[in-house]
């Protein structure tokens, strides 16, 4: 496919799909390449020092496909990556590029939505050893408490379609309990892993049950408690990014195009694929290094 000078989405594998839909269904316009490392995906239990290597090897391969622009659609890659590439990488090799990571600006809408200011943070492993949400949001908005909670098994839910049949049920509820044990004055939860908008049916379901059967912790806590998908507020932030920085916005080619690269099988990609955004893609297999 012939495409223009685009914006690059990068993910592990399929999560980012949810942040590049709420872009497009902004932006619908601009011209977009979303790159997907499924072959090395999760990346939510390894190192920093592995998910650094990984993720600056998929910037770099969007760099070169033209795109001035990247944004990490993946809580992992931000939190242990994004630093990294826009202190060390970018300045020298490539001052004229910006990668953007979600933790930001999720963190910074957040402190407007609670009451309470009790927030929980759902995410994987690494985004929540690394307490990347703790620290911007406690930054942003001293007067908020954040608490987070690791949900290993909720990432190969997703990955292998298991998100929506009954064994899910077990797990999301696990991870929540968890969750509002750690804090019962909890009234927002950031999802803070692109994979996890397709579990909220599950999520919403568990947590009415979990919050009737104790019914609201205190009268600070309403319920229900507001969960926060990343999606609109990553495309709200893009569009302000771009409104700041029209020197950016006009490099980029306005053909309404999403070009779709996978690390793994097209075949299999272009089938997950459908499940995030309920329609057909084509796809090209890539490799990195
Ligand atoms: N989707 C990624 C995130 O937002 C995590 C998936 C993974 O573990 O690779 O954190």
């Amino acid at each position: 496919m012939e495409h223009g000078t685009c914006i690059g989405i990068f993910d592990s594998g399929y999560g980012g799909l949810t942040i590049l839909d709420g872009i497009r269904q902004r932006m619908p316009e601009y011209d977009y390449i979303y790159l997907g490392d499924n072959a090395r995906a999760p990346y939510g239990t390894r190192s920093f020092d592995v998910v650094y290597e990984f993720t600056l090897q998929a910037v770099k391969k969007l760099f070169e496909m033209g795109c001035p622009l990247v944004i990490l659609g993946c809580n992992t890659a931000s939190a242990k990556a994004l630093r990294s590439i826009q202190q060390k990488y970018l300045p020298t090799a490539a001052p004229d590029r910006r990668v953007l990571g979600v933790i930001r600006p999720t963190a910074e809408v957040v402190g407007e939505l609670s009451h309470t200011k009790h927030i929980g943070v759902l995410a994987t492993e690494g985004t929540i050893k690394s307490q990347s949400y703790n620290l911007e949001i406690e930054k942003l908005y001293p007067d908020c408490t954040v608490v987070g909670q690791a949900c290993p098994m909720w990432v190969p839910l997703v990955e292998n379609n298991e998100f929506d049949k009954p064994g899910a049920d077990y797990f999301v509820k696990d991870s929540l309990q968890k969750l509002l044990d750690q804090d019962p004055l909890i009234d927002t939860i950031i999802l803070g892993c692109t994979h996890f908008p397709l579990l909220l049916d599950k999520i919403n379901q568990q947590l009415s049950t979990l919050t009737s059967q104790q019914s609201c912790p205190s009268p600070l806590a309403p319920c229900p408690i507001k969960i926060i998908p990343q999606g609109q507020y990553i495309a709200t932030s893009l569009e302000d990014y771009l409104r700041r920085h029209p020197e950016m916005d006009q490099r980029l080619t306005r053909g309404g195009t999403c070009q779709y690269l996978t690390t793994e099988s097209a075949t299999k990609f272009r089938e997950s694929a459908s499940l995030f955004l309920n329609e057909d893609v084509e796809v090209e297999h890539i490799t990195l290094n």
